[in-house]
C-alpha cells in the first residue's frame, strides 16, 4: 500500500497507472474508518484494478461551532484497516496544501444543498463539493464510492459531477448498521454507553414507519408524527429534523405515491446523528 501526502505526487502516480489502462476506484473519507467505510472499499475492490482511499478531515465543511477540532482521528488504525481491506493507495493530504493561502475557488450546487442538512449547516455542502471537486481532480478516478447514509451528500456530489462534466461515475452503497440497527458513524464513538442505547430509538422509529407504509399509510404527516412520538418518548434526544422528501430534489412530499426518502437528524448531548430510509408505497 502506497501512502502519499502531496497532491502532485499522488496525481502523477495515478496518472501513470491510468496510462497502463488500470481502472481506478476511489473512496473519499474523513478517516476514523469503520465498517461503513470498509463496505465502500470492498465494493471498490470488486469493481476496479486500483483502490484509492483519501483520509482528510476537511475543515471547510465544518461550521464555526461544529466539531472539527473534536472530530475523531485514528490514522494508525485507519492505515491498518485500509491495508487489510485491500486499499492500494492512501492519499492523506495536509490541510495547508489543500487550502493554500490563496485558495479562493469554491464549487456550489444550488437548491439541493440548501434543504435538509443544508438548512441547519449553512455552507456545509459547499465545503463538501469543493473538497470533492479537488479530490476528484487529484485522484482522477473512474468510479467514486459514496454511502447512502449521507444520501443528500451523495446526490449533491452526483449532480456536481453531471453539471461539471467530470469524467467519472458515482456509485451509492447501502447503509451499514450495527447488529442492533444503529447506523455506523465515526461520531458513534463520542456516545456514552447510555447514550448509545438511547440512539437505538432512531432505527426503531424508522422500522416502525416502514411497517406503517407497508400496511398502506400514505400520509407523510402521520408518518412524521409517528417518528416524532417514538423519539420524544426517549428522554435526552433532541430532534433536528424529520422529513419525507422526493429522491431527486429533496422537496417535501405530502402523499407517498412513489419511493421517498425519510431523513432524520437528532442530537444526543453534543453528538449529531443522521439516518434515513427509503419508503416504498
Ligand atoms: P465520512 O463521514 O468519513 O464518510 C465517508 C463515506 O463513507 C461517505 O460516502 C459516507 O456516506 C460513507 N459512510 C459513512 N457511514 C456509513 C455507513 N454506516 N454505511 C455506509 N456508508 C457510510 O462523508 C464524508 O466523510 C465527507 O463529507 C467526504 C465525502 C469525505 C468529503 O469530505
Amino acid at each position: 500500500m502506497k501512502i502519499f501526502k502531496s497532491a502532485k505526487s499522488v496525481q502523477n502516480y495515478i496518472l501513470s497507472l491510468k496510462r497502463q489502462g488500470r481502472r481506478i476506484g476511489f473512496v473519499p473519507t474523513m478517516g476514523c474508518l469503520h465498517d461503513g467505510h470498509l463496505s465502500l472499499i470492498k465494493r471498490a475492490r470488486k469493481d476496479n484494478d486500483v483502490v484509492v482511499l483519501s483520509i482528510f478531515i476537511n475543515p471547510i465543511q465544518f461550521g464555526p461551532n461544529e466539531d472539527y477540532k473534536h472530530y475523531p482521528r485514528s490514522l494508525k488504525m485507519d492505515l491498518m484497516l485500509a491495508r487489510n481491506g485491500g486499499v492500494d493507495v492512501v492519499y492523506y493530504p495536509d490541510s495547508r496544501e489543500m487550502y493554500t493561502e490563496d485558495h479562493c475557488t469554491y464549487v456550489e450546487v444550488n437548491g439541493i444543498s440548501e434543504v435538509l442538512c443544508g438548512e441547519f449547516r449553512p455552507g456545509h455542502f459547499k465545503g463538501v463539493t469543493t473538497v470533492c471537486a479537488k479530490l476528484f481532480n487529484i485522484v482522477q478516478p473512474d468510479i467514486v464510492y459514496l454511502g447512502k447514509k449521507d444520501y443528500q451528500q451523495a446526490i449533491i456530489i452526483k449532480q456536481m459531477v453531471k453539471n461539471l462534466n467530470m469524467p467519472l461515475r458515482i456509485k451509492i452503497v447501502p447503509i451499514v448498521r450495527e447488529k442492533d440497527g444503529l447506523a455506523i458513524s465515526s461520531r458513534n464513538r463520542n456516545l456514552t454507553k447510555g447514550n448509545r442505547k438511547q440512539a437505538l430509538v432512531i432505527f426503531k422509529s424508522l422500522q416502525t414507519v416502514r411497517g406503517l407504509v407497508k400496511d398502506g399509510v400514505k400520509d407523510t404527516g402521520k408518518i412524521k408524527s409517528k417518528v416524532e412520538n417514538i423519539i420524544s418518548n426517549m428522554p435526552g434526544i433532541k430532534v433536528e429534523y424529520i422529513r419525507v422528501v422526493d429522491l431527486k430534489l429533496l422537496q417535501p412530499v405530502a402523499v407517498i405515491k412513489k419511493p421517498v426518502l425519510l431523513a432524520i437528524v437528532v442530537w444526543i448531548k453534543k453528538v449529531r446523528l443522521i439516518d434515513n430510509i427509503i419508503l416504498k408505497p
